[in-house]
């Protein structure tokens, strides 16, 4: 099939939370371009449970937001980042409400205010919802925006592969202007140029071989921005969510912190409470300690799982507020009105990402990213409960302002030669992606985990350095397919957490080092430049 070229104003590549709302932003101002690698609801978003946090209640403030935000994060949030989020919360919010999203409403039939439930980390009611299915809420109304937009051009089953750099001839720099795109029907690879690219790619967590994500979330947006020359940060800091359902068909289910917000209790096998152990705070501790406690009990008592139970409220109470928990516990005959739910942590969140300002620019020139692939700063060493979706819905609306201000002073870019495939071949040996693909994400959760040491590093180093080779061979020689561009990318990926692990000499938040168990004074980003770095000129955020 004949590769195709597509000329756009804007490409946005990335269908999740962040892409559509950027796209949502723009379509009144720009012909644009929205890529996803699958069908469009594929991607963290859809799967979103608890809720968004920002500040809607009277009681509840910014300052306490934001002072939740900085605890959680453990010394590393950049606070003007987490001022800049919180304070256009609100606003976050009701520009979904008017999309048409449905959140939960407060039961008592005289208020339309809407029911606000509670995560860890948080000191108030925060976390607006839709009961335990808000991702789908979400999501399924900005497709349906979209899908009615004209201005939108949307291409589901493209899979952007490398971004495409060239001299900006007005400014003597280097700029995105678009990226070669697996087109997965067609089975060739197209040409999208555009005058602002937008990475809103999602998480990378998919590295670890147990994860809460969906399968999009091999990290391609990271991977990408890394080899055309930006700076990445924290890389070290995956979060693994405490609780997801520990059973051998249920693949990857989470189980929605918000059962801990509205009274759940973290259980060990006996039936014994344990959080307490670990911190005041019990059972709504942030997220890297709860896990870190599961995990120590787990190894101490040699125990596959511990539990979850909600089972002491009323059953109506737990099958409006957690219907979603409650169906899919059941096809695995757990009734979660009166037994206890088997858990287990899993990889659930990548907190560095691609480094940008407030308006989501990269290093290099009109190239933005939002959404979880980027670091903006806000989440520092430890993402707080539901700050990632208010993330990804103010982070678009501040590009949707930089790039409408800016594009009609941007030069369209010139035609981008089409992508060479003469020297490769089909292969035959597909197993090597399979294999290469299954170790990696087995050694990444041995030996990159919850519980670091040098020497697990030190392997982890090794074995990733013997994979690139032989993934960076395969595709030198073979067509480009699906499996091997995620693999690709999933290997760089790991290198650099495995990189910013080796670099960090401390424990702090989701890092924890048994080689450095104290937290330094001094806290400190850990920002990978790679090679071509393109921003010398641009900015630089330290
Ligand atoms: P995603 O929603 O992951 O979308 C990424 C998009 O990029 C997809 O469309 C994918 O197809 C596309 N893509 C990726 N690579 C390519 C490529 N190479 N070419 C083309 N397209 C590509 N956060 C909260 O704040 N509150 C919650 O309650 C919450 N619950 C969660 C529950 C689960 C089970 C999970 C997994 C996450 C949860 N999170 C929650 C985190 C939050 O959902 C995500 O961080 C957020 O949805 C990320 O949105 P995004 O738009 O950045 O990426
Ligand atoms: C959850 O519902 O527990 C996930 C919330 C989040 O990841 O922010």
């Amino acid at each position: 099939m004949r590769s195709r070229h597509h000329q756009h104003d804007v490409l946005i590549i990335g269908s999740g939370a962040a892409g559509l709302t950027l796209a949502l932003s723009l379509a009144e101002k720009a012909q644009v371009a929205v890529l996803s690698k699958g069908a469009l609801n594929e991607g963290s978003t859809w799967f979103a449970q608890g809720g968004i946090a920002a500040v809607l209640d009277d009681n509840d403030t910014t300052e306490a937001h934001v002072a939740d935000t900085l605890n959680a994060g453990a010394g590393l949030c950049h606070e003007d980042s987490v001022r800049f989020t919180v304070e256009r919360g609100k606003a976050a919010i009701q520009w979904l409400i008017d999309q048409g999203v449905s959140f939960t409403k407060l039961q008592d039939g005289s208020s339309s205010d809407y029911h606000l439930t509670q995560e860890g980390g948080h000191t108030h009611r925060r976390i607006i919802h839709s009961a335990d299915a808000t991702g789908k809420a979400v999501h399924s109304t900005l497709i349906d925006r979209v899908n009615a937009n004209a201005n939108l051009d949307v291409f589901e089953h493209h899979i952007a592969v490398d971004l495409i750099t060239q001299p900006d001839t007005s400014t003597g720099k280097v700029r995105c202007s678009g990226a070669y795109v697996y087109n997965r029907q067609q089975d060739c690879v197209d040409v999208f140029q555009a005058k602002a690219v937008i990475l809103a790619t999602g998480g990378a967590s998919k590295v670890y071989l147990y994860s809460s994500n969906p399968d999009s979330a091999s990290g391609d947006g990271i991977a990408m921005a890394w080899r055309a020359g930006c700076r990445i940060a924290n890389m070290e800091f995956n979060q693994f969510h405490p609780t997801c359902l520990y059973h051998p068909k249920a693949g990857s289910f989470l189980v929605t912190e918000a059962l801990r917000g509205e009274g759940a209790h973290l259980k060990l096998p006996n039936g014994e409470r344990f959080m307490d152990r670990f911190d005041s705070r019990g059972e709504l501790a942030p997220r890297d300690i709860v896990a870190r406690a599961i995990d120590h009990e787990m190894k101490r008592l040699g125990s596959d799982c511990l539990y979850l139970d909600i089972s002491h409220k009323p059953a109506d109470f737990i099958s409006e507020h957690f219907p979603t928990v409650k169906a899919r516990c059941l096809d695995f005959g757990i009734d979660i009105t009166r037994q206890a739910i088997p858990v287990v942590p899993a990889a659930h969140y990548t907190c560095g990402g691609v480094v940008v300002n407030n308006y989501g620019q990269t290093d290099l020139d009109q190239l933005y990213a939002i959404g979880e692939t980027s670091f903006t700063g806000l989440h520092g060493a430890n993402r707080m409960a539901s700050n990632s979706l208010l993330e990804c819905i103010v982070y678009a609306q501040s590009a949707a302002e930089h790039i409408r201000a800016n594009l009609d002073a941007i030069p369209s870019p010139s035609p981008a030669k089409p992508w060479d495939s003469t020297r490769v071949t089909n292969s035959d040996e597909d197993v090597v992606i399979s294999h290469n693909w299954d170790e990696l994400r087995r050694f990444m959760w041995d030996y990159v985990g919850i519980v670091r040491t040098r020497k697990r590093l030190e392997r982890a180093t090794h074995r990733i350095k013997l994979l690139q080779k032989e993934i960076q061979e395969y595709y030198s020689n073979y067509q480009v397919g699906n499996d091997l561009i995620e693999l690709r990318n999933l290997a760089m990926v790991a290198e650099l957490i495995i990189r910013s692990a080796m670099q960090r000499r401390e424990s702090r938040g989701l890092h924890y080092s048994l080689d450095y168990p104290d937290t330094s004074s001094v806290a400190r980003d850990t920002i990978l430049v790679p090679t071509n770095f393109a921003g010398q000129e641009i900015f630089v955020r330290s």
